[in-house]
């Protein structure tokens, strides 16, 4: 075939573009091709049945297997219907390739029996992946058996798994996926770079103990975009060693809120830098924003951190830092906070408080809160009683309506 960049006629500027948009088309026809051609790995080829009673762990671990040997990009697809995975199990990195696309249409379901998964930390891993990518699906982890066991103090209850962990791992997606009943959290997302989740919907019992909903804790560059969470605990929480973590279009509550913390625990903690929340409605939560750090010595701090655009209705703590966290008076011996909180901003929030202290600083008197601001806050209480904020060590500044008055 003649090139046709070799005709002796001078080019229109059109025929010129219409080259390129050819040359695109072609690249584009190759991009598809070659991902067409990237093999893809169906777990019911590999033994699992969906009838959420035969235990389809070996074949989920082989289709893995064969997806992460594979030496070019490799999807793993789950069909429609239940599919019981019977214990934790971890997909283990590193892989020959860095695009492996897991597609769900069923649901993934624990076994109700919670001591075969409850003594994990979690029930599905992946440790030490690159390039994973997660489409859709349930994951079931019928967590109501042991939230039954913890309400009814029955001895020996194990803690709980999360549902699903991401470890040491970077260039992660997850879309479109719905968590059930996690027996603790939902999604953790620990020491990982480089995480995109889009539209996650998790849900579980508005009583049920420590099921947050994501928890990312010695992560970078993470980024949750449009979450619809209703849960027992924090919709969304964050733990040591965060950095750049952008979180967008929230739905929270029940709930207990966006809690940053707890923090401070350890001695020799890493901090918490750039993260901002921005639009999130709030309904019915225990909290709005939080920033919570044990009462103990610690290295930790919290800085550049913003909080914009958000609805609250009925949260009993909108606006709040505690500092002062020590449940059990257990294990706080001075009380006073090591963690250093600075650059805080609450910018176009609010919505009715369920308690009269809609904003609440109480800082470390060992670190006083540094260079926080209110812009555009606007709370009601009752009819008939103003809202009120409150602050322990806290210095600031306001701008616009701030309204309870600022205790700065
Ligand atoms: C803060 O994090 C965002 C992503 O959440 C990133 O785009 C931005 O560059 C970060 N800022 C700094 C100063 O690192």
């Amino acid at each position: 075939m003649p090139n046709p960049t070799t005709t002796t006629k001078k080019p229109s500027p059109l025929s010129l573009l219409a080259l390129h948009t050819l040359h695109f088309l072609v690249l584009c026809t190759w991009f598809s091709t070659s991902s067409a051609k990237a093999t893809s790995y169906n777990v019911v080829d590999f033994g699992a049945k969906p009838d959420g009673a035969t235990d389809a762990t070996a074949a989920f671990l082989s289709a893995w297997n064969k997806a992460c040997s594979s030496n070019k990009p490799a999807g793993i697809h789950v069909p429609q219907g239940r599919f019981l995975i019977a214990r934790a199990v971890t997909f283990h990195g590193q892989c020959a390739n860095r695009a492996i696309s897991i597609t769900i249409r069923g649901t993934l379901v624990a076994p109700s029996q919670y001591t075969f998964v409850g003594n994990s930390l979690y029930w599905l891993t992946f440790d030490q992946v690159s390039g994973v990518s997660i489409h859709g699906g349930v994951l079931d982890a019928r967590g109501s058996f042991l939230w039954d066991c913890k309400y009814k103090a029955t001895p020996n209850c194990p803690i709980g798994a999360a549902t699903l962990g991401f470890t040491n791992s970077e260039h992660i997606v997850i879309t479109g996926l719905t968590s059930l009943n996690s027996q603790l959290v939902h999604i953790l997302i620990n020491a990982c770079h480089n995480v995109k989740m889009h539209g996650v919907k998790l849900m579980a019992d508005g009583n049920s103990p420590n099921t947050d909903g994501i928890h990312v804790k010695f992560s970078t560059d993470v980024t949750i975009l449009a979450p619809r969470i209703r849960t027992g605990d924090d919709c969304i929480s964050v733990g040591p060693g965060c950095r750049n973590l952008w979180v967008e279009d929230v739905a929270c509550g029940p709930g207990h809120g966006i809690s940053i913390g707890s923090l401070g625990w350890d001695l020799d903690e890493p901090g918490v830098k750039n993260v901002t929340v921005r639009k999130a409605t709030f309904s019915k939560t225990q909290n709005g924003f939080r920033i919570k750090s044990w009462g103990r010595p610690s290295s930790g701090f919290v800085e550049d951190v913003h909080f914009e655009h958000a609805t609250m209705s009925d949260v009993q703590n909108p606006i709040i830092i505690d500092q002062h966290y020590c449940p059990f008076r257990n294990g706080c011996p001075s009380q006073a906070s090591g963690v250093k909180i600075s650059d805080i901003s609450y910018k176009d929030i609010h919505g009715t408080s369920a308690t009269q202290v809609a904003v609440k600083f109480d800082c470390s008197s060992e670190q006083p809160c540094e260079r926080i601001t209110l812009e555009d806050i606007r709370f009601t209480y009752k009819i008939n009683k103003a809202p009120q904020a409150l602050c322990n060590h806290a210095g600031g500044t306001t701008l616009g309506i701030v309204q309870p008055v600022s205790c700065f």
